[in-house]
């Protein structure tokens, strides 16, 4: 598939078969996810793969959504703060929530290219995942993805609902 199609035809899936995953297709996924760029190629993110019931659960509590617990696989995409690129000599900006968001926007792109669902979340409770996940104090969590076959019944892609490239593109 050609990257604007990918772009095209993704969709936030929310309704997900129970179905497991292939586990090549896991790898495919975060290997996707490791080849993002990142500030100073720092790469601080860690990619934390649920797949046991009990974490699973736990993670669930962070977010409680029916929607995506049928999916098998949960991917927390996470920064590692004593990692990330902090801009000097200005703000110190902390550069990792981007790496992290790049990586992640890879993950939607893998899954969706193999035929796979995903969606982003971050409306999650931090303190009941990073919990959940036993994360050390530097790292934090950036975003929760589902991952699983799409339950076409219940879930279909709906046209994109974005402002016109007019509003958003200013040609100076
Ligand atoms: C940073 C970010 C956070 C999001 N958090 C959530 C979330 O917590 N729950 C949810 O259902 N969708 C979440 N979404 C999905 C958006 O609602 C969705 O991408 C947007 O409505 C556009 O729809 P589309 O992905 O189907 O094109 C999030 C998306 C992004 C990019």
């Amino acid at each position: 598939m050609k990257l604007r199609e990918l772009i095209e035809n993704r969709y936030s899936v929310r309704a997900y078969l129970s179905r497991p995953v292939e586990k090549e297709k896991i790898d495919y996924i975060l290997e996707c996810a490791r080849l993002s760029p990142s500030a100073c190629n720092l790469q601080p993110w860690i990619f934390y793969v649920v797949i046991s019931e009990e974490v699973l659960d736990k993670v669930h509590m962070a977010y409680d959504r029916e929607w995506y617990k049928t999916a098998p696989v949960n991917i927390i995409v996470c920064k590692n703060t004593s990692v990330s690129w902090k801009r000097s000599n200005t703000d110190g900006k902390d550069h990792g929530d981007i790496d992290a968001a790049i990586a992640s926007e890879h993950i939607c792109l893998a899954a969706h290219e193999i035929g796979l669902g995903t969606c982003w979340i971050c409306n999650f409770n931090p303190e009941i995942l990073s919990r959940a996940l036993a994360l050390p104090s530097d790292v934090e969590p950036i975003a929760i993805f589902p991952i699983g076959y799409i339950n076409e019944e219940k879930s279909s892609y709906s046209e994109k609902k974005r402002n016109a490239l007019s509003e958003v593109a200013k040609w100076i």
